[in-house]
């Protein structure tokens, strides 16, 4: 019997810039001293609906794509959200978008998506827009992924 709990990462991030944001975060997630929280990350293209499931909370990266979330976020629930729908709800999530110039309607679309599954907002997400990453969007993705992993534990 074991009392690990996971926090699952859904993320799309197909760009250098992208991965360096996914990459903050999973720093933030593995911080020291976070005791008993494995972290899963799976590609948005990948994900499982036992991914979900097994899931204890959930770190969701995606850019803007024409006023939405990717294309590759909108597949992981497309083919999953029937299956976990009332499954798991009010279970611990927060987000971060990148985007050119405007994430509105990807934040929408990941709040509307997420009220749906009844999932539970845990921690402030993080909205980026433009490049390069400076040192304070930094540190908001290295905490968000640090305060999920945080909340999962014991
Ligand atoms: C097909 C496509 C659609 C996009 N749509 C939007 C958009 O609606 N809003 C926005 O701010 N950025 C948009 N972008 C920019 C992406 O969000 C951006 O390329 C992504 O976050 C990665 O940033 P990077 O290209 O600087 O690495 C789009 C990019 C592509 C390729």
């Amino acid at each position: 019997m074991t009392n690990r709990r996971t926090l699952l990462v859904v993320h799309h991030t197909p760009t250098p810039l992208l991965r360096e944001m996914h990459e903050a975060t999973l720093q933030g997630a593995h911080d020291d001293a976070i005791d008993g929280v494995d972290v899963r990350a799976v590609s948005a293209l990948e994900v499982t609906i036992d991914d979900f499931l097994h899931a204890d909370g959930y770190l969701l990266g995606t850019p803007a794509n024409f006023g939405y979330m990717s294309g590759a976020l909108k597949h992981a629930f497309d083919s999953t959200y029937d299956d976990i729908r009332g499954k798991i709800d009010a279970r611990p999530f927060s987000f971060w978008i990148h985007g050119r110039s405007d994430t509105t309607g990807a934040r929408r679309a990941v709040e509307s998506i997420t009220t749906g599954l009844a999932w539970k907002l845990a921690a402030e997400p993080v909205e980026v827009i433009g490049k390069p990453l400076t040192d304070g969007d930094q540190a908001l993705l290295v905490e968000l992924g640090g305060t999920l992993a945080a909340l999962l534990m014991g």
